[in-house]
């Protein structure tokens, strides 16, 4: 088996121990090149890939993209965010954005249908990405099965430059359905690149870990490629949130996340049933402290729902020394989450007319032909 699979179960765990194997490099090194964003102040994005040359372009002036993909797997939930959070920290650098809908890799790994795989990226992400500030109209946004002939050309062409030995080692099987959707990546991220949209440039992928092996192989192809110069793709790796129970988040056990849309009601029911760090005993909370590494509330806190350093680690501090409970940690985090969802949610509403026109506009399809 190979050491990351990217269609298997997200790991949770030793970055190190990948950061080592697989020669990523810590983020500190170029943190002070990166804007002042509590992912990288709070090591939430650890890691990168040549991340150098990207940072070079943006100092020079020069052009610079960042390209992420959506693979559509359920409910928009916390986990997701993340994405969309980097996705306008890249905008706000001047990064160019393009963003694929992944229907094929739906279509080849997850048994859905290519409209049932659209109608999910519509419903789930792309209406929640114009509700956290995506503005549609500044990205290059498409569904892989419909990127262009070029695009899907290239793709095709990527296969001369690939071996199954590589492919074996580096996804533990050669699937077909798998390794098609693999080289339609690779497109994905050298599309900032092509000829028709501007040529060569520094582009960054966003990614977790369990998405290296694309990373590592896009930029094999980038530099054996014969017919057009590309650069190597850059990438950057967060840590994944944990699942609200602790061990992995996962769209098939809906309280092991909060989805942006669930009911203010049930999402704050799942925080009181959330792994803590807390004790046992009162007193032996009071004697010790909470464990707040251990803490799922704490990760949601510090992830997403307080972006004031000082506040947070006011938190930290009294928590660890067992001054504040986990039931009033729970009630920081329930109040903070009902702000935040009645807030997004609203704006959600807002954003559904405006996306549903969107695609009708630019893709020809109705996502609702029934209503
Ligand atoms: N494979 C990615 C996932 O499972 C989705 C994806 C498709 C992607 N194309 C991409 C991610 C390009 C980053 C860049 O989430």
């Amino acid at each position: 088996m190979p050491d990351i699979d990217p269609w298997g179960d997200v790991e949770v765990g030793n970055y190190s121990e990948k950061m080592d194997k697989f020669g990523i490099e810590p983020i500190e090194e170029v943190a002070d090149r990166m804007p002042d964003h509590r992912f990288i102040r709070r090591g939430i994005i650890f890691g990168h890939r040549g991340l150098d040359e990207f940072l070079d372009a943006r100092e020079e002036g020069d052009e610079f993209a960042m390209m992420t993909g959506i693979m559509p797997s359920g409910v928009f939930h916390f986990g997701h965010k993340c994405v969309v959070d980097q996705i306008k920290m890249y905008q706000e650098m001047g990064a160019q954005v393009t963003i694929a809908a992944a229907d094929i890799e739906a279509y080849n790994t997850r048994e859905m249908s290519l409209e049932e795989a659209r109608k999910l990226v519509v419903e789930e992400y792309l209406k929640n990405y114009v509700a956290l500030g995506i503005d549609l109209e500044d990205v290059d946004f498409y569904f892989q099965s419909k990127a262009g002939n070029n695009h899907l050309a290239r793709a095709a062409t990527f296969g001369r430059y690939l071996t199954q030995n590589e492919m074996e080692a580096t996804y533990g099987s050669a699937n077909p359905g798998k390794m098609s959707a693999a080289q339609v990546q690779y497109a994905d991220i050298l599309r900032p690149q092509f000829p028709e949209n501007g040529g060569p440039k520094p582009t960054v992928v966003p990614v977790g870990v369990d998405q290296d092996p694309h990373i590592r192989l896009t930029r094999d192809v980038a530099r054996k490629y014969r017919d057009q110069d590309f650069q190597k793709p850059a990438s950057t790796y967060n840590k994944f949130m944990r699942g609200l129970q602790g061990g992995k988040m996962s769209s098939s056990k809906p309280k092991s996340y909060i989805a942006l849309t669930d009911d203010i009601e049930d999402a704050k029911s799942k925080i009181d049933q959330a792994k803590t760090g807390g004790q046992d005993s009162l007193e032996e909370h009071r004697e010790k402290g909470a464990d707040v590494e251990e803490d799922m509330v704490f990760e949601l806190l510090a992830f997403h729902l307080i972006k004031d350093d000082e506040e947070l680690a006011r938190i930290r501090d009294e928590y660890e020394s067992g001054e504040m409970l986990s039931g009033e940690l729970k009630q920081i985090a329930k109040d903070k989450l009902e702000d935040f969802l009645k807030e997004h949610q609203r704006k959600r509403e807002e954003a559904a007319p405006q996306v549903e026109q969107y695609i009708e506009e630019n893709f020809e399809f109705d996502i609702n032909p029934e209503a």
